[in-house]
């Protein structure tokens, strides 16, 4: 399996950040056979959306296009969502209009909430109500919530009782994960989805 990694932070060494890199790991040590792709945003930012993508505008085309393929080639994805002034980054809401292309149908998503304090939910709220109306990205019941996170993921070893059951938490959200990434290749390969006529959620 093959997932796509999204770091949804506009900051280059982000918290964030960190969170994608330590999960590309796990999942290796979870998973033998699988890979991933970090997408972040901090590092590789996105231009804002705008409407010459339809007219095949270079200047847009060409910093998607790539991402694109690389969400494509990926089996299911993970978001990756700081909370910033109670909200999701405003790259991350970017991230998904492009998104509507196509390159998430269908897949499943695991939606990762990070905070440096205690709070966190609110991402996962954002992302659960909106994003995944034109990308299809079916977000699984599972999610994660990184709260402290400057505490936590630093070390090889867990550092404290938080980190440790933070561990074992995203590790079963991964071992979830992979089970739907497996079950939506059916749904995929069912013939039943009509991109074509139905490209938009209701
Ligand atoms: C503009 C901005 C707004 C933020 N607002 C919140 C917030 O509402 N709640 C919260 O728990 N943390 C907030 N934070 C702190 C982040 O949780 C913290 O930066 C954390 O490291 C995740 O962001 P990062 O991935 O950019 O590092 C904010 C950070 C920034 C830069």
């Amino acid at each position: 399996m093959k997932y796509a990694i999204i770091s949804g932070s506009h900051r280059p060494q982000s918290q964030s950040g960190k969170v994608a890199r330590y999960i590309a790991e796990r999942l290796i040590t979870l998973h033998s056979e699988a890979s991933s792709e970090i997408i972040d945003l901090g590092q590789t930012p996105l231009p804002l959306w705008d409407e010459g993508i339809w007219q095949g505008d270079p200047k847009i085309l060409d910093a998607w296009q790539p991402v694109s393929a690389r969400l494509k080639g990926c089996d299911a994805a993970i978001v990756i969502a700081p909370e910033w002034g109670g909200m999701v980054p405003a790259a991350l809401k970017n991230f998904f209009l492009f998104a509507a292309d196509g390159s998430l149908y269908h897949k499943p998503g695991l939606i990762v909430g990070v905070s440096a304090s205690r709070n966190g939910a609110y991402p996962v709220a954002e992302l659960r109500v909106s994003s995944y109306k034109n990308t299809h990205l079916q977000y699984i019941t599972e999610q994660v919530i990184v709260r402290q996170v400057n505490d936590v993921l630093n070390e090889a070893e867990p550092q404290s009782d938080d980190d440790a059951s933070l561990r074992k938490r995203l590790d079963y959200s991964l071992s979830v994960l992979a089970e739907y990434a497996k079950a939506l290749q059916t749904v995929r390969a069912s013939g039943v989805l009509n991109r074509k006529e139905y490209p938009f959620g209701m």
